[in-house]
């Protein structure tokens, strides 16, 4: 089990540092003096520079300006800093929206933006790519031989969609690359006779709008393929700004930093334009809607979907070392609650933390958004000490960076799937709750320390035991195949309600759900839908208990498959509501209801019991603590996290582990504070 080699060049260390912006201080060499100093006290090792910095790299069309960037990279790297450096285009300097209107992106209603925000720009404007080029063959050229430089930060958070002619016209031609010139077979995808919609010329097409728009909200496969094309086309963007950064500086590797269930761009299609994966990870902890032990098992979902894309570590690129300001409520991190956050995500797989933002401005609307330097400006503060405690603490989980994950089991979260889901009029309208969904099947796997994989449908199924896949709306063509393949292979398979029931183009399966192959391999066919309202409940019988079951309930025949559970309540009363089906050398288990927790919880651990996936070592853990584990060749390192504002104690079995931070022999009785964190490194056998 060999170790991921560093993501970055020339640092087989775990990154420890964030955002810098010292272009908001270039008046202020002192305090510039000042962020040196207190970065080597909070062990920071690597900064994002120049994300926003494009202003002062060009503050005049073609006039370069390094000077401040190369005394500030140059400062850093003396004390032992690296620079993820970035390029600046995800926000524009003024002359340029003043003198290239284009570049500013349109609204769906067909409006231009002002010159204003960030993140807004058309990313089909010839001018706005040949302008993003320059600047960042200017930097690649200028920086290209300085050793501080270990990646390249592209753009910050790619998003949003353009509406203006250009974006039109690529629209257009996409899609006649896409049908093969064919317009009939467009017609016969987008379902057009439906309203009279049917186009005679490609000119016709225009992007579509929301359903209060002026445009077009109901034609669900223009819809899709129109979010296709934005995620085609802002990959196309980026490739355009990475194009000169590779053939400068090839050394160097490219990441570009993604968003938590970002719903405008399919992140799965990036992955082969980068050769990492790095995130932003604002969870809500503290929040009264949700227990933080919920809040902690969507984040880890989050963190193993980054890990998936490519299968290898990634960085956690941004998270706040306190409140941030943008929610409605913005909470500071509890005592303890900043180191735990910041291991889960290592716990994960990422070899960094890094923050969002190293030091508060004193201006505009993040002044008030948690930083490792507050604007009292000393280190005496109580995040300060936060924060330094983790890079005390990364240096001495040195040999964690580059462990591997080894999961048996797959989630899929489709993004595809996900938007079509949420156009789908039918059933509950506006929130069919897919994410929560995913996170309610994660649950009982990442309770009971088993790694688990997030992929999309396209990925290759054929490495693991178990494959969940709940509300798999959407079987794009092969998948149906390949899930039927992975079953008579020996997997065990899990779907649920609503699944099979269109195709990549969001047209319906004919001939039952779900469709073809997989009647056979679940061995049902489910015939209706019951949506109950949101008082409503029904419940199942399942093991000699009744399961409370809530949103959604199939009327579900057994085709062979055998009737594990069934409904107790309605029309449906004893009608099967979960199968089990053995088909070929595989199981596959169809659950055709939404339950409130435990009947979920029940039937993948039956799943974990009768497929052993890879898991932590033996374990008894209270509610609220939870184990995740990487490797390499001779260790296993076990973080284990309370996510209870209470004192809690593990027990383990193997009494050989050591305490990573004390390097103490930790014994088998593991005691917690209130969210509190150890990592233990176990022996291999
Ligand atoms: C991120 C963004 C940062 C900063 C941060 C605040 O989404 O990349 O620039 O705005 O949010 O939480």
């Amino acid at each position: 089990m060999e170790k991921h080699k560093p993501l970055v060049r020339n640092m087989p260390q775990l990154l420890h540092g964030g955002d810098y912006n010292p272009d908001q201080w270039m008046d202020r060499p002192d305090i510039l003096a000042e962020d040196i100093r207190l970065m080597k006290l909070a062990g920071v090792n690597a900064v994002s520079l120049g994300i926003f910095a494009w202003s002062v790299l060009e503050p005049e069309e073609g006039r370069y300006e390094f000077g401040f960037f190369d005394s500030v990279i140059d400062n850093l790297y003396q004390n032992g800093i690296r620079v993820l450096l970035a390029t600046p285009s995800g926000a524009r300097p003024a002359w340029m929206a003043q003198k290239y209107p284009e570049v500013l992106r349109v609204m769906p209603d067909r409006q231009r933006i002002l010159f204003a925000h960030r993140h807004n720009h058309c990313y089909t404007s010839p001018v706005y790519r040949e302008k993003v080029r320059a600047v960042n063959t200017a930097l690649a050229e200028h920086y290209k031989d300085h050793p501080a430089l270990i990646a390249w930060h592209v753009s910050n958070e790619y998003g949003g969609e353009c509406h203006c002619e250009l974006c039109q016209q690529a629209f257009r031609a996409w899609l006649k690359e896409k049908y093969h010139g064919d317009l009939d077979l467009l017609n016969r995808q987008w379902w057009t006779p439906f309203w009279s919609h049917i186009y005679t010329s490609w000119d016709q097409i225009e992007s579509p709008t929301p359903p209060d728009g002026r445009g077009e909200a109901y034609l669900h496969g223009l819809t899709l393929d129109w979010k296709r094309f934005v995620t085609h086309q802002t990959i196309d963007f980026m490739n355009n700004e990475t194009a000169p950064l590779r053939a400068i500086t090839p050394g160097i590797p490219v990441t570009t930093n993604f968003m938590d269930f970002y719903e405008g761009l399919d992140y799965s299609k990036f992955k082969d334009a980068l050769d990492f994966i790095s995130w932003d990870s604002y969870p809500a902890w503290h929040d009264t809607a949700r227990s933080n032990y919920m809040t902690a098992c969507r984040t880890a979902l989050m963190h193993d979907s980054m890990r998936s894309y490519l299968h290898k570590p990634f960085i956690l690129m941004e998270s706040t070392p306190s409140a941030v300001n943008w929610k409605e409520i913005n909470k500071p991190k509890r005592p303890n609650m900043h180191k735990t956050a910041s291991l889960q995500a290592i716990a994960h797989g990422s070899d960094s933390v890094m923050y969002f933002q190293w030091r508060k401005g004193r201006g505009a609307s993040e002044k008030f958004h948690g930083a490792v330097v507050d604007h009292v400006g000393h280190e005496h503060t109580r995040v300060f000490g936060d924060v330094a405690q983790v890079g005390e603490c990364l240096k001495k989980l040195e040999c964690v960076r580059g462990a591997v994950t080894n999961s048996d089991v797959a989630l899929i979260y489709d993004h595809e799937n996900h938007m079509a889901l949420k156009e789908a009029q039918g059933f509950q309208k506006s929130d069919k709750k897919y994410i929560d969904t995913l996170v309610n099947y994660y649950y009982p796997f990442w309770k009971n320390g088993v790694s688990v994989d997030v992929i999309d449908s396209g990925y290759d199924f054929s490495g693991y035991k178990v494959l969940v896949m709940p509300m798999l709306y959407m079987i794009k063509e092969g998948v149906e195949e390949r899930i039927a393949q992975f079953v008579a292979n020996g997997g065990t398979a899990i779907m649920t309600y609503l699944s099979g029931m269109v195709n990549e183009n969001d047209l319906c399966h004919l001939g039952g759900f779900p469709c073809g192959t997989l009647k056979d391999a679940f061995g049902v066919w489910a015939e209706e839908v019951d949506t109950l309202c949101p008082d409503e409940r029904n419940a199942v019988s399942y093991g000699g208990q009744s399961y409370e079951v809530r949103d959604y309930c199939e009327i579900v025949h057994a085709q062979g498959a055998k009737t594990l559970a069934t409904y107790e309540h309605d029309f449906y009363q004893g009608g099967g509501a979960v199968f089990e089906n053995d088909y070929q050398g595989g199981k596959a288990y169809y659950i055709a209801c939404r339950d409130t927790g435990a009947l979920t919880q029940a039937l993948c651990e039956k799943v974990i019991a009768d497929t052993a996936p890879a898991r932590t070592p033996r374990a008894d853990l209270p509610v609220g603590v939870v184990c995740t584990m990487r490797e390499d060749a001779e260790n296993k390192y076990v973080f284990v996290q309370n996510y209870t504002d209470e004192i809690q104690f593990a027990t383990f079995e193997d009494t050989r582990a050591v305490d990573m931070e004390t390097n103490l022999p930790a014994g088998s009785e593991i005691e917690l504070d209130s969210f509190g964190v150890r990592v233990l490194r176990f022996p291999k056998d």
